[in-house]
């Protein structure tokens, strides 16, 4: 369960309004995309539901719960520029992300568990399809190949929120149908909230359930910074994308 409720929520930097009186509710496992002007404040939003900004004033509240002041396994988070260990392989660069959240303090898997993350890691590159290119490094991949990488090494420690900050936005077009059709079959099979930014209007019609435009109401020409911007424009997308994945895949990717 992931929903998110934002409840009167500031951002401000100094004198400057970011965001001002968001105001929404979200429900578990929606696919919200995130459209509006460069500098709005999008990526702070997102900052915030990481837990590495913090609102100004208001609320921001997952399953009704603040969200804690820190990163935590339960929210994933992918920019537009892949975010890989170039000295490591790509199915190392997976298992680091279940290092980390499996074992904190040894920073190593050992055993059982090993075998464990292992079967998991080997069946999320199988989905993606990364799996021939399993010792490869990161610069032997393409663009496509890297971000889908970086996609799944969010989406291996099964967050319940997903964040993407752009995730398509430095790739040729031409790849672009390949990564939508990935990242709706692990939203569906991993059963996760999503709150995606995207630059590309047709792309937020296809892949969200929900369309949200921040932009600010009110401007004032002599001091810019004055009012921040806030959802001028929700609207639902009639997709029936909550139907329940199949049997198959949901065995392949969740664990
Ligand atoms: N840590 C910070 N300190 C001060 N100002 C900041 C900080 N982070 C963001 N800002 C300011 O907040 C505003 C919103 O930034 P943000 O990165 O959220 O915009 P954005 O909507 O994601 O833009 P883009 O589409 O270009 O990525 C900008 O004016 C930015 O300069
Ligand atoms: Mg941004």
């Amino acid at each position: 369960m992931a929903s998110v409720t934002v409840k009167h929520l500031w951002k401000e930097y100094g004198d400057q309004v970011v965001l001002e009186n968001l105001n929404l509710h979200v429900a578990d496992r929606e696919f919200v995309t995130i459209i509006g002007a460069s500098g709005c404040g999008k990526t702070t939003f997102l900052r915030m539901l990481l837990g590495v900004e913090q609102p100004t004033k208001g609320q921001l509240l997952i399953d009704g719960q603040p969200v804690p002041a820190e990163p935590g396994p339960d929210r994933g988070i992918v920019f537009q520029r892949y975010s890989l260990f170039p000295h490591l392989s790509v199915l190392d660069n997976l298992m680091l992300g279940l290092e980390f959240s499996g074992s904190r303090w040894l920073g190593k898997l050992f055993g059982a568990r090993r075998r464990e993350a292992l079967e998991k890691a080997e069946s999320l590159l199988e989905a993606i399809g990364l799996h021939t290119a399993r010792d490869k490094y990161p610069s032997q991949l393409s663009g496509g190949m890297q971000q889908r990488l970086s996609i799944a090494q969010s989406v291996i420690r099964e967050p319940k929120i997903l964040l993407l900050d752009e995730p398509f936005g430095a790739l040729d077009p031409g790849i672009t149908a390949d990564m939508h059709e990935i990242i709706l079959r692990l939203w569906q099979a991993n059963r996760m909230t999503i709150f995606m930014i995207t630059h590309d209007l047709k792309e937020s019609f296809q892949l969200g359930t929900r369309l949200l435009v921040f932009d600010k109401r009110r401007h004032d020409p002599h001091a810019p910074e004055r009012y921040g911007a806030t959802v001028t424009y929700d609207i639902p997308l009639n997709r029936k994308k909550h139907t329940a994945p199949t049997p198959a895949l949901t065995a392949e990717l969740v664990r």
